[in-house]
């Protein structure tokens, strides 16, 4: 077997937690990760037939059965990741019974997967659906955003306009918008069911006063949306209180999907 530890996905996996963490926007064990694997993945560097231990779930992911995931643990900081993956990670199988999971690497204290597993397998199930290529489900709390949540929200309306308004970027990069959610208790099946629901509209989900969901068919996408949600979210936080006098406007921000051809939510620009 190979090192697992230099698999590709592991390292950019290592990398982007790290890098999240960098930011500043996964303080202690602030924020977690799943990323569907695939066989090529992880061929060569893990033995599947091995199971360490199972883990409960308390809900069906029978619809995924069979299906691998890269996961962040509960309770671990991505600060730490990159000094021990094996022990702030795991990979691990969703069982025949859809209720269950066979870890087959990492959690090497006795840990186990991240306590908003159901909001990120609930969100990889409505994704999959919609886009059979969608690979990662991205939590993570970026401060601006969440600033943002205590003004504006949790209209989505409101909320999507308000980023769209304060750079060009924003309207070309998630033009359906954003989901908002109003404050819920985390680590639910409840916010796990609302999640998903906003994530058959849009690819990226604000918890009001919590933090941020992001999907994507790479590390790359998901982590590239939520950033510039959250650039956007620092430039209102930047502004707020001031006069501004060039926020882009509904006419602009028509012209720009026009020259680009966007798929945009026409129901959010008057
Ligand atoms: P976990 O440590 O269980 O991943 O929880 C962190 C978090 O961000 C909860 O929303
Ligand atoms: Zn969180």
């Amino acid at each position: 077997m190979k090192n697992i530890l230099e698999a590709p996905f592991m390292v950019e996996a290592v990398r982007t937690l790290t890098n999240l963490y960098r930011l500043g926007w996964d303080e202690r064990n602030g924020g977690n990760l799943s990323y569907l694997l695939y066989d090529e993945d992880i061929e060569g560097y893990l033995d599947t037939t091995k199971v360490i231990r199972t883990i409960p779930m308390s809900f069906d992911a029978s619809e995924i059965a069979g299906k691998v995931f890269l996961v962040t643990g509960t309770g671990k900081y991505f600060k730490n990741v990159q000094y021990d993956p094996e022990n702030n990670l795991g990979i691990l199988r969703i069982a025949a019974d859809g209720k269950n999971c066979e870890l087959l690497w990492g959690y090497r204290d006795g840990g186990k997967f991240t306590s908003e597993l159901p909001a990120h397998l609930m969100s990889h199930m409505v994704r999959l659906a919609i886009d059979p290529s969608n690979r990662v489900v991205m939590h993570t709390h970026p401060t601006n955003t969440i600033a943002m949540s205590m003004i504006v929200g949790p209209s989505e309306r409101d909320f999507t306009r308000a980023l769209w308004k304060m750079q060009t970027e924003s309207i070309v990069v998630f033009p359906e918008g954003v989901g908002v959610l109003p404050w819920m208790v985390c680590g639910t099946n409840d916010i796990g069911i609302a999640t998903a629901e906003k994530l058959k509209e849009t690819r990226i989900c604000v918890w009001t006063t919590h933090g941020i969901y992001g999907v994507g068919r790479d590390l790359d996408e998901a982590f590239g949306l939520i950033e510039t949600v959250e650039k956007a979210a620092q430039l209102y936080m930047l502004t707020v209180g001031c006069d501004r006098k060039n926020e882009i406007k509904d006419n602009e921000l028509k012209d720009l999907a026009a020259v680009f051809g966007l798929n945009y939510k026409t129901e959010y620009l008057d």
